[in-house]
């Protein structure tokens, strides 16, 4: 087996275009990234067919930008991989092309990465990086979960949202309080001018056992408040988005301090968009000084979607001689479900 390659990756399933080089001796050796924020803002969420033309637009001009900033040549690649799910089939299928055109015309392997696995590996792109085994709460835009990792490509789902996404709360609540989208980094904001305590509302599913999540009745709670509350008064608003966010995030660290006690593991990696959320940050740093538990996060710039983070993965995936020459797009997929794939 080889142990040095250079795998580039692209990560196209929903409204950020990443592309990424890495290297598996010399780590990563750059990334970029295109945000469609701007496109999806004036519809207040992400449009399918606009992103996937979108990506179709950008995937090519970001490599070729990646490329000359890396100095790296076409021909000194070794693989490609992408985002085969889950994620929007039509976008997704963008990355899945170019990845295999590309791959075909170079003669190279290509490995089809699952978006949640790559999230969940993502501060193993930091220094220092957690160790196997560890518990991973996964809390993005489509999926809050934990997931027990037991070692590369071993992962048991212990619990996951049975509705809304801890993401997708944050962007419904931001809708009802006139935020624009992205709704969580806005709810997250306006929060910081909030007080917590001014609504109670309940942390959805502790009292029951278990390890999944529920946000869809917090939210309703949030909404009727919203209707009894004058959503010009910014301070009205601003603690509705705090006392909202509390509870989402009481209810997060509930759950983790469960997961890790229920595997005896020591070791949290949170990641996901959410993951980028400070509050949350700051009551999981009073957890890891009350408890005898590391607490890891990627970067604030690969807790959202981005390409390092498929090229770490698809690189650990070649590194166990795991690569795939099928076109592989998967909409739906779970964590539990990855298998390694067969060298081709
Ligand atoms: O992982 P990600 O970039 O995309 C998906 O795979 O879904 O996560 C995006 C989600 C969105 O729902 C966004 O509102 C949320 O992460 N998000 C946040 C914050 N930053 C992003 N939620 C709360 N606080 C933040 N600071
Ligand atoms: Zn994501």
């Amino acid at each position: 087996m080889i142990l040095k390659m250079k795998i580039l990756a692209i990560e196209s399933s929903c409204d950020e275009t990443g592309v990424a080089l890495y290297d598996t001796e010399e780590g990563l050796l750059g990334h970029e990234l295109y945000s469609q924020v701007k496109l999806h803002a004036e519809f207040g969420g992400v449009v399918p067919e606009l992103a996937s033309r979108d990506h179709i637009r950008k995937t090519i001009p970001l490599t070729k930008k990646l490329l000359k900033e890396t100095k790296i040549e076409l021909k000194e690649l070794d693989a490609v991989a992408y985002t085969a799910g889950p994620g929007l089939v039509g976008a997704l299928l963008v990355g899945a092309s170019i990845a295999h055109s590309l791959a075909f015309a170079l003669g190279i392997p290509v490995v089809a990465v699952h978006h949640m696995e790559a999230h969940l590996l993502a501060p193993m792109l930091e220094n220092p990086a957690p160790n196997y085994p560890f518990i991973a709460l996964l809390v993005s835009g489509g999926h809050s979960m934990l997931v027990e990792v037991k070692e590369f490509s071993q992962y048991h789902t212990l619990g996951e949202s049975v509705d809304d996404a801890a993401g997708e709360a944050f962007d419904k609540v931001a809708k009802m309080l006139n935020l624009p989208y992205p709704g969580g980094p806005a709810v997250a904001k306006l929060a910081e001018q909030g007080d917590p305590n001014t609504f109670k509302f309940t942390r959805p599913m502790i009292n029951r056992p278990g390890l999944d999540f529920s946000f869809s009745g917090l939210k309703t709670q949030v909404l009727n408040t919203s209707k009894k509350i004058d959503l010009n008064n910014n301070q009205q608003k601003a603690d509705l988005a705090a006392s909202f966010q509390e509870a989402v995030v009481d209810t997060l660290l509930i759950k983790c301090r469960r997961a890790l006690e229920q595997t005896n593991l020591k070791t949290l990696v949170i990641a996901g968009g959410v993951s980028a959320n400070k509050r949350l940050r700051e009551k999981l740093a009073i957890l890891q000084n009350n408890q005898n538990i590391e607490i890891f996060y990627p970067r604030l710039e690969f807790c959202t979607d981005n390409g390092a983070m498929i090229a770490y993965t698809a690189a650990q995936h070649l590194l166990h001689g795991s690569a795939c020459n099928d076109f592989i797009v998967k909409p739906r997929w779970r964590v539990d479900d990855i298998i390694l794939q067969s060298t081709p």
